[in-house]
């Protein structure tokens, strides 16, 4: 009777830390968050315990339970979603379906993640680190930028050489403010 108390209790504090997270009233669909965040956090707790054990790298674990997510990407009738490399480097393409009389304003973008994570809804994917160190993620993101400026590659793509943004979000961003520097 004893051990079972006892066990109660721990799985009762265990569940009640993994699954209550103080929000603010007025969040929009509470329950959804709070459903991300236990997972988020038991996530973490597997991938540190993991490191601890010598089993994989805290990032890798990380990686194996993103990747769980992953959701295809699929075109619609106003875009054309399209999966190829600039210079041996993944990118997906995002066209327009509408035809255009001129060139089209074209943006390179690239996803964040801390180096480590993601794949990015739009643009050019990078190898990851721990597995690869500075500056393979620069070095991807520059030569896919270079191959995406090339004259033909503007031309089948219908863009303007002279309306071309770079950006991304978070290390996305940093990388987009690296290579803007190099071109
Ligand atoms: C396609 O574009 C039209 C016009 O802007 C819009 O009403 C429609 O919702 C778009 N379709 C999708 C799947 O986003």
């Amino acid at each position: 009777m004893g051990k079972k108390v006892i066990l109660f209790l721990i799985v009762g504090v265990l569940g009640a830390y993994y699954i209550y997270t103080p929000f603010p009233d007025n969040i929009e669909e509470p329950w959804r968050l709070m459903w991300i965040t236990t997972n988020l956090k038991m996530a973490v707790h597997v991938a540190w315990f993991a490191e601890v054990l010598g089993i994989s790298h805290f990032m890798d674990t990380v990686q194996f339970f993103m990747s769980l997510q992953d959701v295809p990407v699929t075109s619609d009738e106003n875009v054309t979603v399209m999966e190829t490399t600039f210079n041996n480097v993944p990118v997906r393409v995002y066209v327009p379906n509408r035809k255009s009389e001129i060139l089209r304003r074209g943006l390179f973008y690239i996803h964040g993640g801390g180096w480590c994570l993601g794949d990015a809804g739009m643009c050019s994917f990078y190898r990851l680190a721990p597995k690869y160190h500075f500056p393979s993620q620069f070095e991807d993101v520059y030569n896919a930028l270079r191959w995406f400026l090339r004259q033909d590659v503007l031309e089948k793509y219908g863009v303007d050489p002279e309306r071309i943004g770079v950006s991304g979000d978070s290390a996305g961003g940093n990388l987009a403010a690296a290579v803007a520097q190099q071109v």
